[in-house]
């Protein structure tokens, strides 16, 4: 059977081919623009290389933060002097963590998600622990890297 009538209208159809376009066009615009304010959005690296004398002398039981791509990361040294790193995302829904020194444990104010003094998840909604970093000291370096990836510097 053949309408005798077209169920688009040529106005609908030249309104949606226009305002398709302008959508497309302004989206790819917005995302351009949202690049080139948060270049680091959304890219974790592999490793960071930090000064080690920014990090030797922090008491214990304490944090200090360092950057991890467009995110933070924490490096702990606990009170029997060990050290670890961990990302300082909850694993929940990315909310930053903070260390709580008089409970020796970390905190996501976001929904009273707890983590052990190892970034272990005890308490609240996070499903996992803190992702930890693997730490080596090469002079006076200090490497932060994912755990299972090879960091070569180039010679000096
Ligand atoms: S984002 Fe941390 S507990 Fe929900």
């Amino acid at each position: 059977m053949k309408l005798k009538f077209s169920l688009v209208t040529r106005r609908t159809f030249l309104n949606t081919l226009f305002f398709g376009w302008l959508a497309a066009f302004f989206s790819g615009t917005v995302y351009a623009l949202m690049r080139f304010a948060f270049p680091t959005l959304g890219k974790e690296p592999d490793f960071v290389v930090l000064n080690w004398k920014d990090f030797v002398d922090i008491p214990p039981n304490s944090v200090k933060p360092f950057p991890w791509g467009g995110t933070v990361g924490l490096y702990y040294k606990k009170d029997d002097g060990s050290m670890i790193a961990l990302k300082g995302v909850c694993t929940h829904m990315e909310c930053n963590v903070a260390y709580k020194p008089a409970e020796r444990r970390f905190y996501c104010a976001c929904h009273q998600g707890w983590f052990d003094a190892d970034g272990r998840n005890i308490s609240g909604p996070p499903p996992k622990p803190l992702e930890s970093f693997a730490i080596t000291k090469e002079g006076e370096k200090l490497i932060i890297a994912r755990k299972g990836v090879k960091v070569e510097l180039p010679k000096a």
